[in-house]
């Protein structure tokens, strides 16, 4: 069993530089930004989300622990809102620390936030997966999740001419 406990600041602040360094190398690796730059422009897009840090409303920062011992099993960062006169409620990071994968917890992270947006009269959990992470996508359609869209690339051949 687990609970989800908001970040403290220097919580927040680890999980946010963890996630510029992540967003950057999976950034160069998918070729969309050049190394060089790219950790300068992960900052400022992570800047531009998140304008009043861990107080950006309608958004959660979690820590999830285990109820018994209260031990750090992961991490979450959500968000609920309302758009078109409906409430939402998205899910933007989920991570369970590697020692405790394969026991339940992450599911339960999202079954919690799932029962919080439904307090708030949200019909739907939503996140984005890349494709390229076998093991998410795995877990997401265990519990259910499936494809609503699709962002789709191709390389671009500077030789091939319109038929
Ligand atoms: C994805 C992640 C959050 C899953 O957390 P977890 O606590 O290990 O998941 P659960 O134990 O609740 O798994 C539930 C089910 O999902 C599926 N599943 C989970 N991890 C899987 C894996 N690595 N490979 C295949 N299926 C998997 C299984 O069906 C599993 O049930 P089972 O263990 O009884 O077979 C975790 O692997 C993780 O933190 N990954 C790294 C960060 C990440 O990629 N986050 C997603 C970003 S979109």
């Amino acid at each position: 069993m687990v609970v989800l406990e908001p970040m403290t600041e220097a919580e927040f602040e680890r999980s946010v530089e963890e996630g510029i360094r992540r967003f950057a190398k999976e950034a160069v690796r998918r070729g969309y930004l050049r190394e060089d730059s790219a950790l300068a422009t992960s900052r400022a897009e992570f800047a531009e989300l998140l304008p009043q840090g861990r107080g950006t409303a309608g958004r959660v920062f979690a820590v999830v622990r285990e109820s018994s011992g209260g031990r750090r099993v992961g991490e979450t960062w959500y968000r609920l809102f309302s758009k078109g006169g409906k409430a939402h409620v998205w899910v933007d990071w989920i991570a369970i620390d590697p020692e405790f994968r394969r026991r339940g917890f992450g599911s339960e992270v999202l079954e919690l936030i799932g029962r919080e947006g439904a307090r708030t009269g949200a019909e739907e959990l939503g996140l984005n997966v890349f494709a390229d992470n076998p093991e998410a996508v795995a877990f997401y359609q265990k519990l259910g999740f499936r494809v609503t869209s699709q962002h789709l690339a191709r390389p671009i051949d500077p030789t091939r001419r319109p038929a």
